[in-house]
């Protein structure tokens, strides 16, 4: 790939308070990072912590973002925050907090280690030690969605060159540092040609910048079945927001309980550390929830911090008390001498800051393991302006015609192509229907109408007269989307059949 050129700002350099904003979320989130201050506060972590509403509590207060002006502005002035886990209303109500703070303060990388830590905790795979690394900014999780017709709702998956270039290094870059093998990408390029296919491709081209790492490609159904069976032919994942969303889930049940593992959000500009689990409210106000995926995340931000002492003292000090049995209710097995609370569990972990474990490895960390991306780490190769000229429209239509015969629906529209323009395709739900579309296809009342423009050329005055005649003729259309080739290669998926 060409020279990574200079085109992000300077990242943050943190001030020698290291102050940090600390969110104590929802459900079981304030029993949590209780535990986890507890720990923070008896090893002497030199923090200067800084609590800041989030969530359900901030939505109750009347902000209905979930978020309160105060805590943007303490989390933005200090750009590092610790996060216990929040809830979001399924199906309806304010968006995710989660989302928009990972969008809002840029913060692209979700770096998510799942690690084994048999025979102490039982796991499905002892051994398992796999790093997932999500990218948290694009994908479906822009949660622009629309609904279009009667019977169809559409979600858009917005995929940029940049955004995946910088994950894809952050993957790489993580995987030197810390002394990894091997980056493994997974996309569904083989159905999302265009999206997935462009994650696919800046892989392979960064991937050529660390010859001294390996590289693979699996598709994500397989890829994930294998992560599941077989986690140790894994290293470090790197893949886009939603399958790293799901595959973490996965990885961090697998490797023992989503109760243990712990997740960075990384930018230039600021971090966010939190557990990978949720705000569980099933358990809340028990007593028995694990703070061990917080107290993990606790760990990460103290590297960041440039805290090594400090986390690798907390992190050895919690492996001593998983050796020693010592565990919360969802992570009891056959190693367990001694069922805790999460109060209980975080007082064993204080109790046993100095020591090193015995059989499980102890860590180390140094300044160097800090996952801050430097800017020109996060930088990305400027991409050139394209040629680009539009070879037709893709009409979306809302048409509920009785029998919703594709024939008829052709038989309205051929005339309007006018000169400029033929239907060359009719599809629904992707599915092709007309010319020689089959009866027994079933059929939405959401339909794609291609034109193709006869000069592969179309201006954007023919484009709008054509959707004026459309309109004219009394059809709803409700989208539509323009076929640019760029440099002379479509920048639109073919349709079935076409
Ligand atoms: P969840 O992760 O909260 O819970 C799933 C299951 O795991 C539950 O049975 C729960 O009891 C158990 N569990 C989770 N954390 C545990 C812990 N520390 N110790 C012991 N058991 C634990 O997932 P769920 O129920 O789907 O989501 C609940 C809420 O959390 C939802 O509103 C969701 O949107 C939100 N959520 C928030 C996240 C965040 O703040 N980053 C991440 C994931 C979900």
């Amino acid at each position: 790939m060409s020279a990574v050129l200079q085109t992000a700002p300077t990242p943050r350099s943190y001030p020698a308070a290291r102050s940090v904003a600390v969110a104590h979320g929802d459900g079981i989130g304030p029993e949590i990072m209780d535990a986890v201050l507890h720990v923070l506060a008896e090893a002497g972590a030199p923090l200067r912590l800084l609590p800041v509403t989030l969530g359900e509590r901030a939505y109750r207060a009347g902000e209905r973002a979930g978020i309160a002006p105060a805590a943007w502005e303490v989390i933005a002035e200090h750009g590092v925050l610790l996060k216990a886990p929040l809830t979001t209303p399924q199906g309806g109500g304010y968006k995710s907090v989660n989302v928009t703070l990972r969008k809002t303060l840029g913060l692209f990388a979700n770096v998510r280690p799942c690690v084994a830590y048999a025979p102490h905790v039982v796991s499905a795979h002892p051994g398992m030690d796999v790093v997932i690394v999500r990218e948290n900014e694009e994908d479906t999780y822009g949660g622009i969605e629309h609904r279009q017709t009667d019977e169809v709702v559409q979600c858009l998956k917005l995929v940029s060159r940049p955004g995946c270039e910088r994950i894809v290094r952050h993957a790489f870059d993580y995987a030197l540092r810390n002394g990894r093998r091997k980056v493994t990408c997974m996309t569904k390029d083989n159905i999302m040609k265009l999206t997935d296919g462009l994650f696919r491709r800046v892989f392979e081209e960064v991937a050529a910048d660390y010859p001294q790492i390996q590289s693979e490609h699996r598709i994500i159904d397989i890829g994930a079945a294998r992560l599941a069976t077989r986690p140790r032919d894994f290293d470090v994942v790197v893949t886009l927001n939603l399958y790293g969303d799901i595959l973490s889930d996965i990885a961090a049940e697998l490797a023992g309980s989503i109760g243990m593992a712990a997740s960075a959000n990384i930018g230039l500009h600021g971090a966010m550390f939190e557990a990978v689990h949720g705000s569980a409210p099933d358990i809340a106000g028990r007593d028995v929830a694990n703070p061990s995926g917080l107290l993990q995340a606790a760990v990460m931000l103290l590297v960041h911090l440039g805290l090594p002492e400090e986390a690798a003292r907390i992190h050895n000090a919690w492996l001593c008390t998983l050796e020693d049995g010592v565990h919360t209710a969802d992570i009891a097995g056959h190693g367990t001498r001694r069922q805790v609370g999460t109060r209980a569990f975080a007082q064993a972990v204080a109790q046993r800051l100095g020591r090193r474990p015995q059989q499980l490895p102890a860590v180390a960390y140094a300044r160097a393991d800090a996952p801050a991306p430097t800017a020109a780490a996060a930088a990305t190769a400027p991409v050139p302006a394209a040629r680009k000229t539009c070879h037709g429209l893709d009409v979306f239509l809302h048409w509920d015609a009785p029998g919703r015969d594709p024939e008829a629906l052709a038989a309205r529209l051929q005339p309007l192509a006018g000169e400029a323009f033929r239907l060359a395709v009719i599809t629904n739900r992707g599915v092709k229907v007309w010319p020689q579309g089959r009866p027994e296809t079933f059929r939405t009342d959401h339909w794609r109408c291609r034109f193709l423009h006869r000069d592969g050329d179309a201006s954007p005055q023919a484009l709008a007269a054509l959707l004026a005649r459309i309109a004219d003729a009394g059809l709803d259309w409700i989208k539509n989307e323009q076929l640019y080739a760029f440099d002379g290669q479509p920048g639109f998926s073919a349709a079935q059949g076409e």
